[in-house]
């Protein structure tokens, strides 16, 4: 109840307009000290809701909520859920991979256990960014699996090109930077048996409109489209956006693999030819960067000799 009071708020406020308390009160039924207590919630979520005496209330600019008629309309697709709050978008669908069909997606407005990599966190505050996952089952199995992070950023790269958002690099494997600061995540996730299919999530965090009280939660330089003044873009355009190159991506990846995707990449490669570390829990491998192969491991020259590396414990640096 009291999450579908804040959640009624959210709407009310998303305009960027003031709201006095009193008026917000009687649109919900309840007290202003009720409204207080819910926007107090809000705030919490990541919500930058200022309150000025004799004024009321005010969101620091205006949202766009997701709207999931908009985003099935702008996909073509139907199995689409959106949540207000939730854990995580990839849980969601982890935990139901059984009834999905591929290209089933879920997104939120908020995540209050975004996760990245090995466990580590995503910071993900109220309608500031967007939170995606969609769930695809690869019949080629795990090993055919390798390459699908970069797969998966090259789409998004392409989501945001083709809205005219530009300057967006690649960092391998699971990374979209700009100005080599991270505007974007990817985590795929999988359900799988040594032989046979194997049941995906493909999860996507991008930054649009970082509110000040959360930047300094993450620990690394980030990137949002409101450094490069697009940070008015509507997210439910550059959702669907995403949300279909994923799919077309995701349809010829089964039928193909990485191949096809790999002359895109050495494009978009934030790292190509410049001297790195590769660090895989206590060792350290130091070389140059030398794109990917055909199944998308990593290349790296260390006296000439070039060999491949693929891995989840793998994190790539740059040698500064
Ligand atoms: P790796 O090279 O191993 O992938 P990484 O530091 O990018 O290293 P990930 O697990 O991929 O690690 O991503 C999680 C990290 O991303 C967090 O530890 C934090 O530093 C950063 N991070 C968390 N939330 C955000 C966000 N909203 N925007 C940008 N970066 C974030
Ligand atoms: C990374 O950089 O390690 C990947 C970050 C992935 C974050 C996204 S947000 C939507 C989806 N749900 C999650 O819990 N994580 C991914």
């Amino acid at each position: 109840m009291a999450r579908e009071q804040v959640n009624r708020i959210i709407q009310l406020l998303a305009d960027g307009h003031f709201y006095s308390g009193e008026w917000l009160g009687e649109q919900l039924g309840v007290s202003r000290t009720s409204v207080s207590n819910y926007i107090k919630q809000a705030q919490q979520l990541g919500l930058d809701i200022h309150s000025v005496k004799g004024k009321g209330y005010k969101m620091a600019h205006a949202i766009e909520l997701l709207d999931v008629a908009k985003l099935q309309q702008q996909s073509g697709q139907d199995e689409i859920v959106v949540f207000s709050v939730i854990d995580s978008t990839n849980q969601y669908l982890m935990d139901r991979l059984d009834q999905l069909s591929s290209g089933a997606a879920c997104l939120a407005e908020c995540q209050t256990a975004g996760r990245g990599r090995r466990g580590r966190k995503w910071v993900s505050p109220f309608g500031s960014h967007l939170y995606l996952s969609m769930f695809w089952q690869l019949e080629q199995g795990i090993e055919a699996a390798m390459g699908l992070s970069l797969a998966a950023g090259i789409a998004t790269v392409n989501a945001l090109t083709a809205l005219g958002i530009t300057g967006a690099k690649l960092k391998w494997p699971n990374d979209i930077y700009v100005n080599n600061k991270k505007l974007a995540g990817i985590l795929v996730e999988m359900s799988a048996q040594a032989a046979g299919p194997c049941q995906l999530v493909i999860g996507l965090g991008l930054n649009i409109n970082m509110p000040a009280q959360m930047a300094t939660e993450i620990d690394q330089p980030w990137f949002d489209l409101k450094q490069i003044g697009a940070q008015d873009i509507s997210r439910n355009t550059l959702a669907a956006h995403i949300l279909t190159a994923l799919r077309v991506t995701l349809e010829l990846y089964q039928q193909h693999g990485f191949k096809p995707f790999l002359a895109r990449w050495q494009e978009l490669d934030a790292f190509i030819n410049q001297p790195v570390n590769l660090i895989m829990g206590p060792k350290t491998i130091s070389g140059i960067a030398r794109g990917v192969d055909q199944q998308g491991a990593l290349l790296v020259e260390q006296h000439g000799i070039i060999k491949p590396f693929i891995g989840g414990e793998i994190s790539l640096r740059l040698a500064t």
